[in-house]
């Protein structure tokens, strides 16, 4: 056993020999901060008893009280149905309409209040909000397009390829009000990534924008429409019919030219739906919304495939009890909606409880580290969610600029990968302005909304750390033989979740094998039961749990570094790096050491002024000797330019890892700076190419997930 620090935080055993199952876990435990009364005064969820009422005893039927949040059009007799176990069914019997519950409802009290603020890139174009009224006659009539000229109807999948403008959401809630199943690709992607999605899912329209702003640049987005249908085609699958909504109605940004019978122009063929009101589909409760694909960066797409009634009553409670939503407020995710965090809360979670949502279209330090800033002012936003990278970015950028701008949050989250607690604190020191609470979500783009984070109003914050588990969410970690890892033990393993949620995907789209061998077959008690009991849901994320009951991520559990036995959290030693104030940004990748095994090389980047001389490369060094200890020692640390990065923001860890060990780094277009890596391999390797060769596994592997 640990011991235990006067706060109750389990103190942090010295580095350890540690099974193979097992990760040395050598993080200090933070001093946590209190919520103030005046986020508890307006706070909606402030009673503990919720824990008691979503207790194990009380599963499943806890849940009625999220589904209670929306208006059924028939309510159902079975909250949980298992009969066809590791696919759940919530919600049976009931029928219901995501785009009713988002719209329509709203109006007799609300039609005259914003439900979009959108904010162009160019600061010079005026910003607009689109009141529930006009968001619900947007809706209406693109369903109509969708009905009765694209010929969709329930059932049916379309892939939507667009990026963060308002057309994005009126196209979504336009899909669900029909019962069409959308499959939403990042605007990022290239033609190739829709054209996968695409054939995967079976669908013959695409449905897209002509171009958007991009960090000063107008994109030419047409022309991945074309890439995608043919490369669909290729694969089998015919797209009839693109719809490309224009940018600037009237008036075409991009100059590709438009396939003559397969192309069309949404603004236009509108015309003739002005005024058309469609009727909600009333759906059966457990019908799929959409599809997400998760961002793997080898193998093959996973579409996650999410309900309808439990994920919007998922999505509509963790918006309200965690995001602390009331309707006067002005929300803003700054995450894109081509991902789960801006389907579950820049659109579904949000609009189900009558906020304001804000949808930016451009990057967050266009053109300066101001920008983010000057829209929280000018909006008063008063509730603000990001992620770390996005964090870690604006800080480098701008770590004085938020005190330039009069906004006040109330309320901040950070989701998408562990925050380091020297980050976590300018989040909450600078751009929180030290009054905004901070819930640090956990979760995946399979479970459809929060897992673990710290109730707004009830608990305290601990950097680093996500908090404890979601009321009606009862995680356990295990180790690799299916043992208990109890709290305080300072060991980390697998984290799963014991029981069913209603905001669960449903199966894996046309590949419920996968679906099962990937997150059930690991911990399943007995293959053939119907007990949800027997059905640990394995997320393949590591994590600890401290003695007071909060979860610290260490992410994927591929991402661990083993050096002589000793299991390294790739986190922990990048968390080690950033205490040191010259360093921006810091990835670590093993590299094959003859005596070690493996020992981490670890790359920066720095903020701007530090200078890149050998000091900072020490620096590095000494702290992570001090926090993690001599075992962790870099083989090198190298100062880089910039991060090698995908679309959405995450580092690549896995090209880091190939240049280091002199590996093939295949294909790079993808990332969103494809330049960078060939500079990093020339500081790393020298100018010189040196032959490729085949690498361990683990060090192949690494970084994928
Ligand atoms: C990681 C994003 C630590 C984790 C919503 C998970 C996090 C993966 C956190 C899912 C967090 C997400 N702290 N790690 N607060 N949130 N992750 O599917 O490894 O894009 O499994 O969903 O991100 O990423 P995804």
């Amino acid at each position: 056993m640990s011991k235990q620090d006067v706060a109750g935080n389990a103190e942090v055993p010295e580095a350890q020999a540690v099974s193979e199952s097992e990760i040395a876990v050598h993080w200090k435990e933070e001093a946590t901060i209190y919520p103030s009364p005046e986020f508890i005064g307006q706070a909606n969820l402030t009673d503990p008893g919720m824990f008691e009422r979503f207790s194990l005893e009380n599963f499943p039927e806890c849940y009625k009280e999220y589904a209670d949040l929306l208006d059924w059009d028939q309510y159902w007799h079975t909250t949980l149905d298992t009969s066809d176990a590791p696919c759940w069914k919530w919600f049976v019997g009931g029928r219901i309409n995501a785009c009713y519950n988002c719209v329509d409802r709203h109006l007799p009290k609300y039609k005259n209040k914003a439900a979009i603020h959108f904010v162009p890139e160019p600061e010079d174009e005026p910003l607009y909000a689109i009141t529930y009224q006009e968001l619900y006659v947007r809706v209406n009539e693109f369903a109509a397009l969708l009905r009765d000229f694209a010929g969709l109807k329930q059932g049916d999948r379309v892939t939507l390829h667009m990026p963060m403008v308002p057309e994005l959401p009126v196209t979504m809630l336009a899909c669900a009000r029909l019962g069409v199943i959308h499959s939403e690709v990042f605007g990022g992607f290239s033609g190739q990534a829709a054209a996968d999605r695409i054939a995967d899912s079976g669908c013959r329209v695409l449905i897209t924008v002509d171009g958007y702003h991009r960090a000063g640049k107008m994109i030419n987005h047409k022309v991945n429409a074309d890439v995608a249908c043919e490369m669909a085609e290729k694969l089998g699958q015919t797209v009839d019919k693109v719809l490309i909504w224009q940018r600037y109605p009237g008036k075409s940004v991009s100059d590709t030219p438009m396939v003559e019978g397969r192309d069309f122009i949404v603004n236009d063929v509108l015309k003739k739906y002005a005024g058309k009101r469609i009727d909600p589909v009333s759906l059966p409760a457990e019908d799929p919304l959409f599809l997400m694909y998760t961002s793997g960066t080898t193998g093959k797409p996973k579409g996650c495939q999410h309900s309808i009634g439990g994920y919007m009553a998922y999505v509509a409670g963790t918006s309200k009890y965690i995001q602390d939503i009331h309707p006067e407020d002005v929300y803003w995710c700054m995450a894109d909606i081509g991902w789960i965090t801006g389907h579950s809360y820049i659109v579904y979670g949000p609009l189900a409880l009558a906020a304001s949502t804000v949808i930016y279209e451009g990057v967050p330090t266009y053109p300066d580290a101001g920008r983010a800033w000057r829209i929280a002012e000018r909006l008063d936003v008063n509730i603000f969610h990001t992620a770390p990278t996005t964090i870690r970015m604006l800080r480098k950028a701008g770590p004085d600029e938020p005190k330039k701008y009069n906004y006040h949050f109330k309320h901040m989250t950070t989701v998408g990968e562990p925050i380091e607690p020297e980050v976590w604190k300018w989040y909450y020191e600078v751009v929180g302005k030290g009054e905004a609470i901070i819930v640090d979500t956990w979760w995946q783009t399979e479970t459809g909304g929060f897992l673990c984070s710290t109730v707004p109003a009830l608990h305290p914050m601990k950097p680093g750390s996500t908090g404890p588990a979601l009321p009606g969410i009862h995680p356990v970690i295990y180790d690799e033989d299916g043992n208990e890892l109890k709290a305080g033990s300072g060991k980390a393993g697998n984290i799963c979740i014991r029981n069913p949620w209603p905001g669960a995907f449903q199966t894996i789209w046309g590949d419920r094998e996968r679906y099962v061998d990937t997150y059930y077959a690991k911990y399943c008690k007995d293959p053939n039961s119907k007990d949800w009991r027997d059905w640990p849901y394995l997320t393949g994320d590591g994590a600890m749990l401290a003695a007071d009951g909060y979860y610290r991520i260490l992410g994927r559990i591929d991402d661990v570094i083993n050096v002589a036995g000793h299991r390294l959290g790739t986190k922990e030693l990048e968390s080690a790096a950033l205490t040191v104030e010259d360093i921006a940004e810091a990835a670590v990748v093993p590299v094959v050491d003859e005596i070690k095994g493996r020992v981490p090389d670890v790359y920066v980047s720095l903020k701007p002024g530090f200078d890149s001389d050998e000091e900072a490369k020490r620096k590095v060094v000494a702290a992570i000797e001090t926090t993690i200890g001599k075992i962790a020692r870099p083989k090198n640390v190298y100062i880089v330019p910039d991060m090698p990065k995908t679309r959405s923001g995450k580092i690549m860890r896995r090209v880091l890892a190939a240049i280091s060990n002199t590996l093939d780094i295949g294909d790079v277009m993808t990332l969103a700076n494809p330049d960078v890596v060939e500079d990093i391999r020339v500081l790393v390797q020298g100018k010189e190419k040196v032959a490729t060769k085949k690498g361990p596994e683990d060090i192949e592997r690494f970084g994928d997930d």
